[in-house]
């Protein structure tokens, strides 16, 4: 797997990438060529479609746009430069962005230096390319937010390093995805492709569709109580783009099951529902260090009942039995807040009007 000479022998060939040589010869694509890993058919052309599920994600994340820098921050600034925060509000605040401003930026190299380079579909990929530009825009948010509230940056952008229950969660998803960090990495081993699964379920399903759920529970809880409204408003539309991302992830992972059942051992799958459960250990840990004494009617326990709701779920996406007994979820208008599913005119703040072809001026 590491020795590169042994490269061009390797099951996917030189046309992983879609950078090797044009083979001349070789026939057109069709749609039984196509595959989600290890595929045959020429990675450059889209058409035809395999996939309808991505290219239909592809277009809804299109139309989901939006920009931080919509959002005014004018009533965040007011309340947080006033003293009508308590301490521990502050708290749970400078660690949830602590938390979310660099694990966005873990997201998209993953994306972009592992996840891409192994998933062997056009339509996918072309997923993929917009899901690692809505990266970029989280990002954005919160170099956007340290400024517009005057935070310490060096201090925000370092928790993930200096916050034990934050360093935790992060190095927990950077185990699963060291395999990959090789540059000698290739699918195309019954071994390999487990090890590129564990990625995406480290990052799809664990880091982005469980951790993310008790960031955004937090902030939003604020901005129902009309606190901190412009970055609420901005989680939710974040909410909305890692909804997509998590429904991305759980259809690759089943698609590759099915195209590939050998690698869905009854091991694996133990190996997947224990992940899920050290994924829940570790929120609850970052939950009890967060809000150490509860606050906006969230409480540790609350949130670790929360997860182990949310775990279930995944589980069930996976195909996977329940992983905890069956719990009610404590913050159901977090659901109300996901299943609405609005995609245009999310936000009755909205003012923003993108330009289509039309409207655009050469001049
Ligand atoms: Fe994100
Ligand atoms: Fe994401």
């Amino acid at each position: 797997m590491t020795d590169p000479t042994m490269l061009d022998l390797n099951a996917t060939g030189p046309s992983a990438t879609g950078l090797g040589a044009i083979d001349r010869t070789g026939g057109r694509v069709t749609v039984s060529d196509k595959a989600m890993i290890n595929a045959r058919a020429d990675v450059n052309q889209l058409l035809p479609l395999k996939y309808r599920w991505a290219w239909e994600k592809y277009l809804s994340a299109c139309n989901n746009h939006w920009m931080p820098t919509e959002v005014s921050m004018q009533a965040d600034i007011a309340l947080w430069k006033g003293n009508a925060l308590s301490d521990d509000e502050r708290r749970m605040v400078k660690r949830n962005l602590g938390f979310f401003a660099a694990s966005e930026s873990l997201v998209a190299n993953n994306i972009v230096l592992a996840v891409y380079r192994n998933l062997t579909n056009p339509e996918c990929r072309q997923y993929l390319l917009r899901q690692a530009f809505e990266e970029a825009v989280h990002t954005h948010t919160f170099q956007y937010i340290v400024e517009s509230l005057g935070l310490d940056e060096g201090e925000l952008f370092n928790m993930y390093r200096e916050v034990p229950s934050i360093t935790d969660k992060a190095a927990w998803a950077l185990e699963h995805t060291k395999a990959l960090e090789d540059p000698g990495f290739r699918t195309g081993t019954e071994a390999a492709d487990r090890a590129f699964l564990r990625d995406l379920v480290a990052f799809y399903v664990v880091f982005e569709g469980m951790w993310f759920y008790t960031g955004f529970a937090q902030i939003l809880s604020l901005g129902r109580r009309n606190r901190m409204v412009g970055i609420a408003e901005q989680y939710q539309y974040i909410l909305r783009d890692e909804s997509l991302h998590l429904n991305f992830g759980i259809d690759v992972i089943n698609q590759i099951k099915a195209e590939n059942p050998r690698l869905w051992s009854d091991a694996f799958q133990a190996e997947v529902r224990a992940m899920i459960g050290e994924a829940a250990e570790l929120e609850a840990a970052y939950a009890r260090d967060t809000m150490p004494t509860g606050l906006l009617g969230l409480t540790a326990e609350l949130c670790g009942d929360y997860m182990r709701f949310i775990a279930n779920r995944r589980c069930a996406q996976l195909g996977l039995g329940a992983l905890f007994a069956p719990t009610e979820n404590p913050f159901p208008w977090m659901s109300e807040t996901i299943d609405l599913r609005k995609e245009k005119n999310f936000f009755e703040t909205r003012v923003t009007e993108y330009q289509t072809g039309g409207a655009l001026s050469w001049d």
